[in-house]
């Protein structure tokens, strides 16, 4: 029986939903997750502290009876986000802030349409400590899907991070081989969340033999050579890039749809996924870096102190899952097979 034991992992990207759905989505990262960075794209939005301290209590009340999973909370950046919001926010233990660019991805609607507005909360978020998380793609219509990356580094981000030297940023969910370059050139306060899909994955896996929509996420898979990219980073260690699941349940019918919704719901296979691909590529002994101490280290917290443990055991992930309205969804990498298995 081959093991692979490695201190307790977190989530530094995901999304719980509310309602309902947290008695699906919460038990799901608790399962071997002892914290996860929560995204705040509710509707409506998690725009003030008020906002974050009951979401906050919402997800605590949906954990699963023992479970000691701590949620890390975010604020939803708007063109009205004021200091005081940062200060405020930052009081009841607002650990981030998300920059999404309006119109960007699932639920942005309400997000940042004047970007250089949002320099004097930059600013202040600095000065509290609080990082800032960035949904990095432009949102003009001219601009090409599999381009919107790059184009946001060369516009927004490079310019962000010149003027904030001092103000930890993450770039969510990065998908190119010029994000990649960009994160390992720029200076120690600047890192990435790597998920699962964009490891795993690339664009034909979307588009080749029919559309697969449950494969469709944003940023949008990329050709192959970005994916290499992806993978040659984690399997070298470097301290920059870390787990971030971006796990992000839509309903069966919303994914299969004329307009389908983007977002995988890896919840259930993610860290079995994590481990899949180091050990595809050769780098187990880095899984524990990316999953259980970078992470951490970039935000100042404490390592966790338990372990999991996860045995190399060929298991189908499910076709369907039934969500606590009755509605199914199909996981991320459904009927699939993985070659690694938590042992709970
Ligand atoms: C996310 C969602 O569904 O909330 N969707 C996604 O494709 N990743 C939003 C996001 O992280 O962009
Ligand atoms: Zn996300």
């Amino acid at each position: 029986m081959t093991l692979i034991k490695i201190q307790t992992p977190d989530d530094w990207h995901l999304h719980f939903r509310d309602g309902d759905m947290l008695n699906e989505t919460v038990p799901a990262t608790a399962r071997c997750f002892k914290r996860a960075i929560v995204m705040p794209n509710l509707v409506p939005p998690v725009t003030n502290a008020k906002m974050v301290e009951e979401y906050r209590q919402r997800i605590l009340d949906a954990r699963p009876d023992n479970s000691d999973f701590e949620p890390l909370m975010t604020l939803y950046l708007t063109n009205e986000t004021t200091c005081e919001d940062i200060v405020k926010a930052k009081q009841v233990g607002t650990v981030a802030a998300k920059l999404y660019p309006a119109g960007a991805t699932t639920n942005s609607d309400a997000a940042v349409k004047e970007l250089d507005a949002l320099f004097p909360i930059f600013d202040e978020m600095q000065k509290q400590g609080m990082l800032l998380l960035i949904h990095g793609e432009v949102t003009d219509n001219h601009i090409d899907i599999f381009d919107r990356e790059k184009e946001f580094i060369a516009r927004n981000l490079t310019r962000i991070v010149a003027a904030f030297p001092g103000l930890k940023i993450v770039f969510e969910h990065i998908t190119t081989k010029d994000a990649v370059d960009f994160v390992v050139a720029a200076n120690e306060n600047v890192a990435a969340t790597i998920t699962p899909q964009h490891l795993l994955l690339n664009r034909n896996d979307l588009l080749v033999g029919g559309i697969r929509p449950h494969n469709y996420c944003l940023p949008v898979l990329k050709r192959n050579i970005h994916q290499k990219a992806l993978r040659e980073i984690v399997a070298t260690g470097n301290k920059k890039f870390f787990l971030g699941t971006d796990s992000a349940p839509h309903e069966k019918d919303q994914k299969e749809s004329a307009c389908g919704c983007a977002g995988c719901y890896s919840a259930w296979s993610a860290i079995e996924l994590y481990t899949h691909v180091f050990d595809e590529l050769g780098a187990l002994d880095k899984l524990e870096g990316f999953a259980s101490h970078y992470g951490a280290d970039f935000y100042g917290l404490p390592r966790n102190e338990g372990t999991i443990t996860l045995v190399k055991e060929d298991w189908t992930i499910p076709e369907q899952i039934i969500l606590p309205n009755g509605k199914p969804i199909v996981p991320f990498f459904a009927g699939q097979n993985c070659t690694w298995k938590l042992i709970e």
